[in-house]
């Protein structure tokens, strides 16, 4: 595929090809998770966690998500840029919303916006729609709503909320989304979904029989260390790594060693 956009993700479900989607939040790590083969690149409201050192993600503004999003477009020849509409920004109405999404795609130049949740949003979600912009829902675990439910444990895992789900991602298929991102719920309950609607189902702790995965770039390339749950699979060890490094480059400094006759002029 050249540049890939929402009709791609499509197909590509229907090919039974697995879609690949990682978070990046600025310039140079975008030009990386892009050039790797990354389909899709989310431009998440985790940058409240992962850049601004913030506990939630209810903190980070509609400013900041433009600010990360424009940063993150610059670099991307190929995968498709999905941007979260951060807490505050679309759930009052729907003509907040549709504003909201309106100064993503103009101001940063994004190509999709995510939102979290089902019913409650439907009308602020056909409206953004309706502007022509694409969208991708959000069920399951939705940190925007932490506050609500206390904890970050696995959702649905009863019968009421695993319904309730199953009738939001059917929802929001009929209304016109072009995928759904499903967090940390019963694999069973993902496999469920991914089996009752045709657009694609990205799950993160959903396990393995949805259409995609995501994860959050720095608990992948293992950057951060704290956060330690079972769905997270890290591909490198960047915080013991940057450390050493790190350490290093300071002794270097103190005993003299940098820089050398070659590094200077
Ligand atoms: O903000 C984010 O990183 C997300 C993913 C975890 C899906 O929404
Ligand atoms: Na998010």
């Amino acid at each position: 595929y050249k540049r890939i956009t929402v009709k791609t993700l499509v197909d590509m479900k229907s090919n039974g090809e697995k879609i690949s989607m990682l978070t990046a939040y600025d310039y140079t790590m975008a030009k990386i998770v892009d050039g790797a083969g990354t389909d899709v690149i989310l431009v998440g409201d985790s940058a409240s966690n992962v850049m601004a050192g913030h506990e939630t993600t209810l903190p980070i503004t509609l400013d900041q998500m433009i600010y990360h999003a424009s940063s993150v477009v610059r670099a991307v020849n190929r995968s498709l840029v999905v941007v979260d509409l951060p807490f505050g920004s679309y759930q009052s109405d729907p003509k907040e919303a549709l504003r909201s999404a309106i100064r993503i795609m103009k101001e940063s130049g994004g190509h999709a916006v995510k939102l979290e949740g089902g019913k409650e949003i439907k009308d602020s979600i056909k409206r953004i729609l309706n502007a022509g912009i694409p969208v991708m829902g959000h069920l399951g675990l939705t940190p925007q709503s932490i506050y609500k439910f206390g904890t970050y444990t696995v959702r649905a895992k009863e019968e009421a909320e695993a319904e309730k789900l199953i009738e939001d991602a059917k929802m929001l298929e009929r209304i016109g989304c072009f995928g759904v991102v499903l967090e940390k719920i019963p694999s069973a309950l993902a496999k469920k979904v991914a089996e009752s609607i045709s657009i694609p189902v990205i799950g993160i702790g959903a396990g393995p029989d949805v259409d995609g995965q995501v994860l959050v770039l720095h608990d992948m390339i293992g950057m951060t260390h704290e956060f330690n749950p079972r769905f997270l699979r890290r591909y490198l060890n960047l915080f013991d790594d940057m450390t050493d490094a790190i350490a290093q480059y300071v002794d270097d400094v103190k005993t003299q060693d940098f820089p050398n006759d070659s590094e200077k002029y």
